[in-house]
């Protein structure tokens, strides 16, 4: 009873702590966080072939590559996906080619978000192919709601554009296929003259989440064009490729004291893990670790492969049918289908809109059109 006991609570506890180091808000959090491994360079990952899971975490569902980028889908009711980077950028330059989620509901978003929650924000609302919001936050402030901007772009569903973030010490800028559609200074109202401007070491987000269901706040499902139509999945979000720039070349960040502001985070210095890894030669692939062996090696592992085959297929027949026999093999494919995941939408809810969701969400945002 008590080794019981023990094993929950040590299972918690570890939870716990995972959670935390995930978490970690610098400017809240009374332990230390975790530096920010930074980016420190330029680069620019296509997305049509592997994503290098040292740089990349897909934190919720899976990314389907084909020859034009990465589909990131919703491919059952309330599913959610959710990749971020691993690195991250203090100010610099986010350049996102995406073909946005159609359907009532469903929001696709590519944004830059900071361990205490300053973000810089595209998202398309699935109703709207015709569209594209900005929006920034600072240090999770939703109090008021008149950041947002609207801002026409043609087939944002059926053709790739080019989504660019601009973010200095001065200013945000968000450009579409290379023309400035907005800028938000460092001081000015909005950002309650600096003090809510985004400013601190940002990591990139790609999600594709839906607003339109039933639990949501009623406010939060209009803006989102309705409740999602379950009948239409899957729903599709791609991504060609994205570039990103640091403006810093260093090793990682750190936060100083808790005021969140530029001049309190520290850039160490040294060679990113990021970069590094960039750097690094590509993997050889398997023709070319193939040709690199001998011919006297390719016949004894000719030979290998041919006796591993005969016994795995040897094996597979004396399976099958032992199966049949007992008239189950049916029943053991059935058994095999694979099953939706219910806690992905609450893992979202928690890592993602963190500051939207715990404070009533989109329900009184005012967006403000801007061209
Ligand atoms: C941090 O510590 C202070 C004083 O020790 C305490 O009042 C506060 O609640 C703590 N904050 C958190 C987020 O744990
Ligand atoms: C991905 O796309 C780029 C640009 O079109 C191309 O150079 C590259 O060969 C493609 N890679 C694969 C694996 O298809
Ligand atoms: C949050 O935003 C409101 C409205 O812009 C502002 O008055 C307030 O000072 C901000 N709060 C913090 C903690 O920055
Ligand atoms: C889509 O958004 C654009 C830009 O704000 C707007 O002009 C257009 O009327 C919207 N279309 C629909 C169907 O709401
Ligand atoms: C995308 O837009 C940005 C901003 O205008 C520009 O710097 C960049 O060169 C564009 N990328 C391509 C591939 O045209
Ligand atoms: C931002 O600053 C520039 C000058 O640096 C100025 O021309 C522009 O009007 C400012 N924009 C806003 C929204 O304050
Ligand atoms: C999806 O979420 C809604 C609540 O918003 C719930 O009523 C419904 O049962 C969920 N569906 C599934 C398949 O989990
Ligand atoms: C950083 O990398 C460069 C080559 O890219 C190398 O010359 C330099 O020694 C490295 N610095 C450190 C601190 O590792």
């Amino acid at each position: 009873m008590s080794f019981l006991y023990l094993l929950i609570c040590s299972a918690l506890v570890t939870f716990a702590a995972a959670d935390e180091q995930t978490e970690c808000n610098p400017l809240t959090s009374n332990s230390t966080c975790e530096a920010d491994p930074a980016l420190g360079t330029e680069h620019t990952w296509w997305f049509n072939t592997t994503l290098d899971d040292s740089l990349w975490d897909m934190t919720t569902g899976k990314i389907d590559y084909t020859d034009e980028g990465a589909d990131f889908s919703i491919k059952s009711e309330n599913a959610s996906t959710l990749l971020q980077s691993k690195f991250y950028i203090f100010f610099g330059v986010m350049e996102v080619h995406a073909k946005m989620a159609k359907g009532a509901g469903i929001i696709s978003s590519v944004i830059l978000q900071s361990d205490d929650l300053d973000e810089i924000d595209w998202e398309w609302v699935g109703y709207n192919t015709s569209a594209v919001q900005s929006d920034f936050f600072g240090k999770g402030n939703t109090t008021t709601s008149d950041r947002g901007g609207f801002h026409t772009v043609d087939n944002a569903d059926t053709e790739f554009h080019n989504y660019t973030t601009y973010w200095s010490q001065d200013r945000l800028e968000w450009w579409i296929d290379g023309e400035l559609r907005r800028t938000v200074n460092y001081s000015e109202p909005k950002t309650v003259d600096g003090k809510n401007y985004p400013q601190t070491p940002s990591r990139v987000k790609v999600s594709l989440w839906p607003v339109g269901i039933a639990s949501q706040l009623q406010g939060n499902i209009e803006w989102g064009g309705g409740l999602v139509d379950w009948s239409d999945l899957p729903f599709t979000m791609s991504i060609q490729r994205i570039r990103v720039q640091d403006f810093h070349s260093g090793k990682e960040y750190t936060y100083s004291g808790t005021s969140g502001s530029y001049d309190s985070i520290n850039v160490v210095s040294g060679n990113s893990t990021a970069q590094k890894e960039i750097n690094k030669a590509p993997e050889k692939s398997m023709s070319e670790k193939w040709d690199d062996l001998g011919t006297g090696a390719h016949a004894g592992i000719g030979i290998a492969i041919a006796v591993v085959v005969v016994g795995a297929v040897a094996g597979f027949v004396w399976w099958c049918v032992s199966q049949r026999r007992k008239g189950r093999l049916e029943h053991a494919l059935e058994a095999d289908q694979p099953v939706t995941e219910p806690t992905a939408m609450n893992g979202l809810k928690k890592e993602w809109r963190q500051s939207d969701w715990a404070r009533g969400g989109y329900h009184q945002r005012l967006l403000k059109t801007y061209d």
